[in-house]
């Protein structure tokens, strides 16, 4: 079983693999593939819900979706995604959440999107042994603040996202996400700091990266510029069902074979 120290033993050495997962069958795929850490990221509101961007995902959603992925994982860290607004508005309701999802779902850690509101209530889940996975950069929950683009590009922003990382280490952050920032800012941050980085969209030196598993394996019908598709899911699956379909119409399926 990955752990949190397992993984800030390996910032430095070892790249750490993050994939997101949402469901218990790709969470056993990816567990035996190798992958480090799973995250039940709220990314699953455009990957998998069909909703435009991450909003609308409620803390049921990450919630059952999280004791799915930690029924199929054995050996990955699972990593709980925080929903918008499911923190920083109330501490007692952040903690509840938060609490949930270590307590009920079976997740070992969560992830928040930093801001200035997020540095106390992560020291508070720190205290209270909630493990909490910092986000700087691009954080898509504030989309109607920044849009998608590039985040950190002047010195200004750049010392800004510096700054919120520390901020979010002194207060006992285990790990940090660096989104679609410059990739020498990522470097500069992942040698400042002692935690782990996990980038995505933050170049080759972060301690590790993430990807999100529809882009990773190929089944979205888009994916952003920074990530890849290690395969083409989406095609094989339209082929194959597809085919089934063919099979029923022209009554070539089920055969002798499959009648029992
Ligand atoms: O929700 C998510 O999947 C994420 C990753 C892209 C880091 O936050």
């Amino acid at each position: 079983m990955t752990t949190v120290q397992d993984l800030q033993s390996m910032a430095g050495s070892e790249h750490i693999t993050m994939l997101t997962a949402y469901d218990a069958l790709t969470a056993t795929i990816a567990d035996e593939a190798g992958i480090d850490v799973l995250l039940v990221g709220d990314s699953m509101g455009n990957a998998i819900l069909g909703y435009d961007d991450t909003l609308p995902v409620t803390v049921e959603d990450v919630a059952s979706r999280t004791s799915a992925v930690a029924r199929g994982a054995e050996d990955a860290l699972v990593v709980a995604d925080m929903p918008f607004l499911s923190f920083g508005t109330d501490r007692g309701e952040s903690v509840t959440n938060a609490g949930r999802m270590l307590k009920k779902e079976g997740a070992n850690a969560v992830k928040i999107e930093s801001g200035p509101h997020t540095v106390d209530l992560t020291e508070h889940l720190s205290n209270l042994g909630i493990p909490v996975m910092a986000h700087v950069g691009l954080t898509p929950q504030s989309v109607n603040q920044t849009g998608y683009t590039q985040q950190g590009n002047d010195a200004e922003q750049a010392a800004e996202i510096v700054e919120m990382a520390r901020a979010h280490e002194d207060a006992g952050a285990f790990a940090c996400v660096l989104e679609h920032i410059p990739a020498n800012l990522a470097s500069h941050i992942t040698e400042e700091l002692t935690m782990p980085t996990i980038g995505i969209g933050a170049g080759p030196d972060c301690d590790g990266q993430v990807l999100v598993v529809t882009d990773a394996t190929g089944m979205s019908d888009w994916t952003p510029p920074f990530a890849e598709a290690f395969g083409n899911v989406r095609e094989e699956m339209a082929d194959a069902i597809a085919d089934y379909a063919e099979a029923v119409e022209d009554g070539q399926f089920p055969t002798e074979e499959h009648s029992h």
